[in-house]
């Protein structure tokens, strides 16, 4: 099949475009490359699909997705046969001195990717969410049938849009999509941006770490294999007017979990970085920040029911995976400076 990714210079997608082209797909990939966080990282990953680029199964355009022009002309020359749209402004905290750049890619963008498989007949747009569209919800664990209208960054209120977004377009010209609420993903070529990468770094350099109500909060950390086993399981399993529950509108839609079901402290997550480095980590013990969840959890039964996969790295193998990629690629990049 002939699949868009966007977003493929991230880290979920650079990981997805990785597996798509393994198994035989053909992969145009887009991303415009901005420098929310290192862009060598970006860089990097992107060099890992060279050789995958001379063979012609990936192609990799630098196309912003608010750019509706180029955007408009890309759908109509590759006629996609599936689209998976994980380019966004991501982070939660960013938002509160750059909220431009979260209506700008999460929703202008996004419409511009409805509107492209709108009119090109796509079979299946495949989109993240985030499990930040539950906010202070109580009930555990997070089903997708609790109601979501409540977000507390305006990350989360792009993510919930971008569900009724896609509902609309479902319903309107019978879209198939799928919406993926992924719960905190981490794993070798992550994000520097997050807890799991800021705290190798400090541990590795010997600096404290900011560590929130005595690590005594819980989240449902999902290591990246998984989740990339997950968005391919659901890529295949298309969703038809009739899967509907939620709305009489009968719309071909469908939103997923995607978690580990399994939340873990923030002490154990700690635990696994300090032992997966052989230090122990110095700490500056700070309060629970405002609008911090005290926990996730995801409930993944219908992701289990549709699909029948069920995510099982464990936090210890996955920050033990991902701390000997750090070394390793930190020590490469410190040989070529
Ligand atoms: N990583 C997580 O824990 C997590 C959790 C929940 C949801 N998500 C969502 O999953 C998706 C992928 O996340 P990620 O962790 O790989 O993030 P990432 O920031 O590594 O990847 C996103 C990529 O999109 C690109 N991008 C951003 N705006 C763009 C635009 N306007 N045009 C073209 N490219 C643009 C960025 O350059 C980046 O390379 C995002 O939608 C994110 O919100 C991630």
């Amino acid at each position: 099949m002939k699949i868009l990714v966007t977003g493929s210079a991230g880290f979920i997608g650079f990981s997805l475009t990785k597996t798509l082209i393994k198994l035989g797909h053909t992969v145009i990939g887009i991303d415009n490359l901005n420098d929310y966080y290192d862009v060598a990282l970006k860089l990097d990953r992107l060099k890992h699909l060279d050789k995958e680029e001379q063979n012609g199964r990936f192609i990799f355009l630098n196309i912003d997705l608010t750019n509706r022009n180029k955007i408009e002309k890309l759908f109509i020359t590759e006629k996609f046969d599936i689209v998976v749209n994980l380019a966004a402004q991501a982070g939660v905290r960013y938002s509160i001195d750059n909220p431009h750049a979260y209506v700008d890619s999460n929703l202008v963008g996004f419409l511009n990717i409805l509107e492209g498989c709108r009119h090109t007949n796509v079979k299946h747009l495949v989109y993240a969410s985030s499990s930040s569209v539950y906010g202070m919800n109580t009930k555990q664990p997070f089903s997708t049938e609790d109601r979501v209208d409540f977000p507390i960054s305006l990350y989360a209120a792009t993510k919930k849009s971008n569900e009724l977004m896609a509902h609309t377009y479902s319903h309107l010209y019978n879209i198939p999509t799928t919406g993926l609420r992924f719960f905190t993903v981490y794993g070798p070529m992550g994000r520097p941006d997050m807890a799991y990468f800021k705290f190798t770094k400090a541990i590795l350099e010997g600096r404290p770490i900011d560590v929130y109500n005595n690590g005594d909060m819980k989240r449902d950390f999902t290591y990246i294999d998984d989740i990339i086993e997950g968005v391919i399981r659901v890529m295949e399993n298309i969703p038809k007017s009739k899967d509907s529950i939620v709305s009489t509108a009968k719309a071909p839609y469908k939103i997923y979990n995607i978690g580990n079901n399994q939340p873990v402290t923030l002490r154990r997550f700690i635990t696994a970085i300090e032992d997966a480095c052989g230090v122990k980590a110095k700490e500056n013990p700070l309060p629970m920040q405002a609008g911090d969840v005290p926990i996730t959890y995801a409930d993944i039964d219908d992701l289990i029911t549709d699909t029948g996969f069920k995510p099982s790295t464990s936090i210890e193998d996955g920050i033990y995976k991902f701390v000997q990629w750090y070394i390793e690629y930190y020590k490469i990049i410190n040989k070529r400076v």
